[in-house]
């Protein structure tokens, strides 16, 4: 594979973790610890500890992004409980979109999604959008193709130049590989990342070798080096280990040696 300039994304996944009065120390702590050249850092915290993670990066590092971990598909009107895209705005730069959890437990579809992810792009927020089988389609040889049609629904029907522009990002997260300690191989994640982009070249992306991919699914500091030894892949969307500074100095740190080589390996 060519050398790519493709960027290096670490993004915390906080999930429904963290309250307003720890999250921005947290931040702080982890913001502090993972100043890493080369390295885009994202922390996404749940909606209501947003405001307070903003404000603590601002003042300490505002390097770090912050994103949410979902918006709604419609701008307003009578949806008790959630949150739109223009209520983000000034809150969050990024957005995590179509995670597995809000597929399971909140019947999100990928027609559903697909609006989503247009209403982040029309309110400036940078997607990432996130998809993955289940262990029996993996079981059953059907990883791919499932992964091709939540590509497919999410992505059908939007301009591929104007998601690009938005700067998409692609979580692969198997679903088996989530809060359960057991992380695909590097391979694997490899060979998905690069049936991703060529089905995004179906789909009619013409720079689909620009759009960075990650993986997802129980990263810790002691496996992030096999995902990131692919060339394929640009970094991860971490759940668990993202709450523990510790983990994220070290994911951090890993991956920051990717970023370098990537730069010098084009200089
Ligand atoms: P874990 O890292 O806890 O497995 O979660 C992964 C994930 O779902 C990130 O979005």
């Amino acid at each position: 594979m060519m050398p790519t300039m493709r960027p290096v994304v670490i993004a915390a996944n906080w999930k429904m973790n963290t309250t307003p009065s720890d999250a921005a120390e947290l931040a702080r702590t982890i913001a502090g610890r993972t100043r890493v050249a080369g390295v885009t850092r994202v922390i996404c915290p749940p909606f209501v500890c947003l405001a307070s993670v903003r404000d603590a990066l601002v003042a300490d590092d505002p390097q770090v992004a912050v994103g949410a971990q979902d918006v709604h598909h419609e701008l307003a009107g009578a949806y008790t409980g959630d949150t739109s895209a223009p209520m983000l705005d000034g809150l969050a730069t990024w957005v995590i979109i179509g995670h597995s959890e809000r597929r399971r437990d909140h019947g999100e579809t990928d027609e559903r999604i697909g609006r989503k992810l247009g209403r982040a792009v029309d309110g400036g927020l940078r997607p990432i959008l996130c998809v993955g089988e289940q262990l029996a389609d993996r079981d059953a040889g059907r990883a791919f193709e499932v992964v091709e049609r939540q590509l497919g629904g999410a992505l059908d029907g939007h301009d591929a130049a104007r998601v690009a522009a938005a700067r998409l990002v692609i979580a692969y997260e198997p679903v088996w590989a989530i809060g359960t300690g057991r992380n695909a191989l590097g391979s694997d994640a490899a060979a998905m990342a690069e049936a991703i982009r060529a089905t995004l070249g179906r789909l009619g992306w013409e720079r689909a070798g620009e759009v960075p991919i990650l993986y997802g699914g129980s990263v810790t500091a002691a496996n992030i080096g096999e995902f990131l030894a692919e060339p394929s892949i640009d970094g991860a969307l971490v759940g668990g280990a993202s709450l523990k500074p510790d983990e994220m100095a070290g994911i951090v740190g890993r991956a920051g040696i990717t970023a370098a080589a990537r730069l010098s390996a084009i200089s």
